[in-house]
């Protein structure tokens, strides 16, 4: 047995063993629907008093983040089945476990989060030639520091996942708006809070499990596609990502969410962005 590995994050640094705690949580279940043995590991690894200061992890809640996981996990297979060499780019990776379950040998992979976060990472996760690690505030941060540094020749995917609601909206929509202008050809995904829910958070509500969740400050709603488009005009497409069916009732419930008339307009939603490519690669094709 490997020593116990002290971890100290607060705020919106904490979310990140928020959701490894839960996706451990669901790995254990002899159903599960994301196998996650490196989450299982850590959560059992860390020194952090996981139940005391996040609540105890509720199976509806812990299969709704492995869904999450899945769908995200399934985005990334789509890219590298078309750029087996591409780079994915993780925003707000904290201790996402993706890269195990998805790696194809050739991808390079890019963790990008606040610097705390990051250096657990480093501590506690396994780091090979193909993955790089790049702190940075994407709240305060101009945006290029951290495009700058990515390879982006043989195709970018952007991850975000839990990520863009803890931003205000005019940040998110430059943070896009860099993306769409840096990465042509790229895509984006992103997963989004109800401005339902995100105006809860604001006002101090509890999150499941009774987990004071920090300041959501940007929601989304099924209608919000418009100005996801006003962003930038090389945003060609977006599109929904449907949220795998998971087990039982909480597992079909939250992947019919869209066509139930109580949680079609205040669920979580998965958005896809693609973008533009630069005109020299349209004219390759
Ligand atoms: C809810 S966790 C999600 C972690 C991981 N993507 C997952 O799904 O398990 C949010 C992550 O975003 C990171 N984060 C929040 N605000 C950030 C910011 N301004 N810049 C960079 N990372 C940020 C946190 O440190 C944390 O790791």
């Amino acid at each position: 047995m490997e020593s116990p590995i002290p971890v100290d994050l607060t705020g919106v640094a904490e979310t990140g063993l928020w959701t490894v705690y839960h996706r451990a949580a669901e790995a254990t279940h002899h159903d599960t629907v994301l196998p996650d043995p490196q989450a299982v590991r850590l959560v059992a690894q860390l020194d952090f008093p996981f139940r005391e200061r996040l609540g105890p992890a509720r199976s509806g809640v812990a299969q709704a983040i492995a869904l999450r996981a899945l769908a995200f996990d399934g985005a990334v297979r789509t890219f590298l089945s078309a750029h087996p060499d591409g780079t994915v780019i993780a925003l707000g990776e904290g201790l996402e476990t993706t890269f195990w379950r998805v790696d194809n040998g050739r991808v390079q992979w890019v963790s990008v989060d606040l610097a705390e976060p990051l250096e657990l990472r480093t501590r506690v996760l396994p780091q090979g030639r193909r993955q790089r690690h790049i702190p940075c505030d994407i709240s305060r941060d101009p945006d290029s520091r951290w495009m700058e540094r990515v390879d982006t020749s043989r195709g970018v995917l952007v991850t975000a996942q839990g990520l863009l609601m803890y931003l205000h909206p005019t940040r998110v929509h430059k943070l896009i708006a860099a993306c769409a202008e840096t990465f042509p050809g790229g895509t984006m995904i992103f997963d989004t809070v109800s401005r339902r829910f995100s105006a809860r958070c604001r006002a101090g509500g509890k999150g499941p499990g009774g987990y004071r969740l920090p300041p959501m400050p940007w929601g989304m709603d099924p209608d919000g596609h418009q100005t996801l488009q006003a962003a930038h005009p090389a945003i060609t497409a977006i599109r929904d990502v449907p949220l795998p069916v998971g087990r039982g009732i909480t597992g079909h419930v939250l992947s019919w969410a869209s066509a139930l008339p109580l949680l079609r307009n205040n669920r979580p939603i998965i958005t896809s962005l693609h973008f533009r490519a630069a005109p020299s690669d349209s004219a390759r094709r």
